[in-house]
């Protein structure tokens, strides 16, 4: 049975419209009764222009008085752990942007909380929610297009020094890391959810350009399960940009080039040159569906899992896969070795943060 949720919006920032508009769409659903920001201005300018009824400064203030059932949470990487687990102790499902926290330290914190309080969180990752990667992801299961073999996974974007300028980002204690955790993100998890487990990273990172502490570019190889191979290349320092993911299955190969969001036009379907298997073909052209990877599907499917009472989709095992991998990919950059799936554990500084910062072992 569906009832109507009330839910609250953390950080009225510069990325708050996508929530906004995700809390419009869903409207039907899901009351947004209150924003919270530690920007009193900000946050009142948002309610105002927004027709949202309540505005606080503190989020313990607005769980107490609004009882939220659902918190999306906007607030700068470093933040989220600590709200996250304020909202799950309020009583709240959370939907929180990427990159979801620091380190799988922090990740496996959240997840004693939701074992604690039985309530969810689920990671923004809008790409997987677009109709075209969906159809990806069942025609991968069924395999129809036969084994996956090689891929290619780029998120080549540009990013000057005045994007640097806001104090949160470019430094590991706060943007948690470079383009490989806070814009490639959306491309690898994509990418990480479609294939077979990943199982062996060998990275190189590299400071080339920008003034920053974090990595400007990383490239990655890639090794998965079944032997299958891929390439990652993140980078801040693309003038033309573009987000490019490739596919080759044994019998074609699957495309998609954008940049901050997919429609159907910008996947591309091939056979070997000389070859149309009509079933293949056809399989792909049962994409009829445009439905463009966006927040408000991730939020409406949240919605139906708290109707279920069940996880809902990108949360638990399905969350902490790419946080793993991020966490490898830096060790091995770091190390000059290649990184095995698991082998990050409590007694690995990789496992408390992005860098390996020593001081991080002392986290408790
Ligand atoms: N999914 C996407 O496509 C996408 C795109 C861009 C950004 N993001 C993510 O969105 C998040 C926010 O990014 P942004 O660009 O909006 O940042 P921003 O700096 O523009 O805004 C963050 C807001 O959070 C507020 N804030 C900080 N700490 C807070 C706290 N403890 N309690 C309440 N409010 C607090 C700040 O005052 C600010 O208004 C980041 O995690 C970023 O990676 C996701």
């Amino acid at each position: 049975m569906t009832k109507t949720y009330r839910t609250a919006i953390i950080g009225t920032g510069r990325s708050v419209s996508n929530h906004l508009i995700a809390a419009r769409m869903v409207q039907d659903r899901a009351e947004l009764v209150a924003a919270v920001d530690i920007d009193e201005a900000r946050v009142k300018t948002v309610c105002a222009e927004n027709g949202i009824p309540h505005w606080y400064t503190s989020v313990s203030e607005m769980l107490a008085a609004e009882s939220p059932d659902l918190v999306q949470i906007v607030t700068p990487p470093a933040t989220h752990k600590n709200l996250i687990i304020e909202c799950l102790e309020g009583g709240a499902w959370v939907y929180c942007e990427k990159p979801l926290c620091a380190s799988l330290a922090e990740f496996d914190e959240i997840t004693r909380a939701e074992d604690r309080t039985g309530r969810y969180l689920s990671t923004v990752f809008q790409w997987r929610f677009g109709s075209a990667a969906k159809h990806l992801k069942q025609i991968i299961e069924d395999q129809t297009f036969g084994r996956p073999l090689v891929g290619v996974c780029n998120t080549l974007w540009y990013r000057t020094e005045d994007y640097y300028r806001v104090p949160w980002r470019g430094k590991w204690a706060t943007e948690i890391g470079g383009p490989t955790v806070t814009l490639g993100i959306h491309l690898t998890d994509l990418f990480l959810w479609l294939w077979p487990d990943w199982q062996e990273v060998r990275a190189m990172t590299g400071t080339i350009e920008r003034n920053i502490e974090v990595e400007d570019v990383s490239m990655a190889l890639v090794r998965f399960a079944g032997g299958e191979m891929a390439t990652f290349t993140n980078s801040v320092l693309s003038p033309r940009q573009e987000s490019y993911l490739r596919m080759d299955f044994q019998q074609a190969t699957v495309e998609v080039n954008a940049l901050y969001r997919y429609n159907n036009e910008n996947w591309r379907f091939s056979q070997p040159e000389g070859v149309d298997d009509p079933l293949v073909r056809a399989r792909w052209e049962e994409l009829t569906e445009d439905i463009p990877g966006r927040h408000e599907i991730q939020l409406r499917e949240i919605l139906d899992s708290m109707d279920q009472n069940q996880r809902p989709p990108v949360s638990g095992v399905e969350s902490r896969r790419i946080l793993e991998f991020i966490a490898s990919l830096y060790k091995s950059a770091a190390s000059g070795q290649p990184v095995l799936r698991g082998d990050i554990g409590p007694n690995d500084p990789y496992y408390y943060s992005m860098n390996g910062s020593p001081q991080a072992l002392t986290t408790p």
